[in-house]
């Protein structure tokens, strides 16, 4: 079975021009301004309509474990919610807590991905460093997994000492895996929010205070002189603000292989969010934390200038009713974290592109193909190639609706984005060659996505 899709405008990371795709089995076997109908081809009109490269999320959380709950989705929710939105691959993060033995954990994390529909990976949660966990990391890395995850926060759950970070990154560097590293001082936390509980300060507003921009910073530049010290490559998830923006620009100057990721609630929400009465802030706690406003014009130019690789999303998404509530009488206790796999790339295109914050061609490389280089995935995943899997987003730029609970797929009880306007969304999602979303709506089936196994390339 074939699928020629016509006449759409064809948006990689560097290419724009109409033209028709003919996908056979499972990849992309011809680009042209025009190709002829094979007998057996589906064809879809794509008048109108952009075609980009399925998009790749590469910080997400689905099966979680963290600050006394689970996070609620499961991969059966997630992926088809992903996909509808336009993602067609993901990499969620295994994180094992620190009692655990990492291949049990990425073992438990595998069983829970079978009934995906969209393709992902993992990136390695390394939430202790000793000779079991080595040894069992080596295998991980050889069954498909070339990035790790470290946590510089969450004292006492994910959080590494100081000489296991120093092994883990120098495992790393030996194996060519890149580190994604959530980079605060947990120590300045600690301290931070004992003092605004001891005034009394207790409420969801006081989660950015415990947590500022200079908190984040101390993360960064502690990662980077790892990283410097030990020649890793490594990768700063969920990037918020100037500051730790800088200190990472400095380490890449003085030759660190550093990259930096932000992530779409800090492009569109800010602090004042966290802010409002009632406990309703507490659906927007994540860390680190929202930032002020004038954050955003700084985070927009450096997605312009390629500073920032990868816009992702941090999919944490807990309840409000039952879980952000375990924090109502203390901010410390509400489960971090803010749903968006589906509305990530809506958002994207609406507050970047359509406001004139970037381009078409730096929307395709920071939310698909950047990912899909560093993580070893390019260029199978990433971009629109003939031999590359036939992952595509028809994207109608015509569309206009509103984000809400009521009608998401994600399985959580509040859309932090309740009756924001999106102008455009995916009209069709094709994975290697199947169509797996309609106007909205999935079509594909659950457990047909594929594990990506990957090879380590940062040597
Ligand atoms: O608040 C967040 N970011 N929750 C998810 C866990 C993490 O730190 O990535
Ligand atoms: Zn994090
Ligand atoms: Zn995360």
């Amino acid at each position: 079975m074939s699928l020629l899709i016509q006449n759409g405008r064809i948006i990689s990371e560097h290419n724009d021009f109409v033209g028709d795709i003919l996908c056979e089995g499972e990849i992309i076997t011809q680009i042209a301004p025009h190709l002829e109908t094979p007998p057996d081809a589906e064809v879809i009109d794509a008048t109108g309509k952009y075609v980009f490269p399925g998009f790749i999320d590469p910080h997400v959380h689905i099966h979680l474990p963290f600050m006394g709950t689970h996070a609620k989705d499961t991969y059966e929710t997630a992926s088809q919610a992903a996909l509808v939105g336009g993602t067609t691959t993901l990499i969620e993060m295994c994180c094992p807590n620190r009692e655990d033995e990492p291949l049990e954990a990425f073992e438990l994390w595998h069983s829970k991905a079978a009934q995906s529909a969209c393709d992902y990976s993992f990136h390695m949660g390394v939430s202790r460093f000793d000779n079991l966990a080595e040894s069992q990391l080596r295998e991980i890395v050889k069954r498909g997994i070339a990035s790790f995850k470290v946590f510089l926060a969450y004292k006492g759950a994910f959080g590494l000492a100081d000489e296991e970070l120093f092994a883990t990154l120098s495992l790393a560097k030996e194996l060519g895996v890149i580190v994604t590293a959530h980079c605060e001082n947990e120590t300045l936390i600690t301290a931070l929010q004992q003092r605004l509980l001891a005034e009394g300060k207790t409420g969801p507003e006081w989660h950015e205070p415990s947590r500022p921009p200079s908190v984040e910073a101390e993360g960064v530049h502690h990662l980077m002189t790892f990283a410097e010290l030990t020649g890793c490559h490594v990768y700063c998830v969920h990037t918020s603000c100037r500051a730790a923006l800088e200190v990472a620009q400095a380490a890449r100057l003085r030759g660190v292989r550093a990259w930096i990721e932000t992530v779409i609630p800090y492009l569109t929400l800010d602090k004042s969010y966290a802010e409002q009465p009632n406990f309703e802030g507490a659906k927007y706690v994540m860390s680190p934390p929202l930032r002020d406003p004038s954050e955003q014009a700084f985070l927009w130019s450096a997605i312009r200038s390629r500073l920032i690789s990868t816009v992702a999303t941090d999919h944490a998404p807990f309840d409000f009713a039952g879980q952000k509530e375990m924090g109502l009488h203390d901010f410390t206790k509400i489960p971090n974290g803010i749903p968006s796999i589906e509305n990530r790339i809506n958002l994207l295109y609406t507050h970047g592109v359509c406001r004139g914050q970037i381009d078409l061609n730096t929307f395709v490389d920071a939310a698909s193909t950047q990912a899909a280089k560093l993580f070893g995935l390019y260029p199978r995943k990433g971009t629109i190639q003939v031999g590359s899997d036939a992952d595509l987003v028809l994207y109608d730029p015509d569309y206009r609706g509103k984000l809400s609970a009521s009608t998401q797929l994600m399985d959580v009880d509040y859309n932090a984005y309740e009756g924001w306007e999106i102008e455009g969304r995916p009209s069709t999602v094709v994975l290697r060659g199947q169509i797996q979303s309609r106007d909205g709506k999935f079509v594909g089936e659950l457990g047909s996505g594929q594990f990506l196994a990957r090879e380590p390339t940062h040597f």
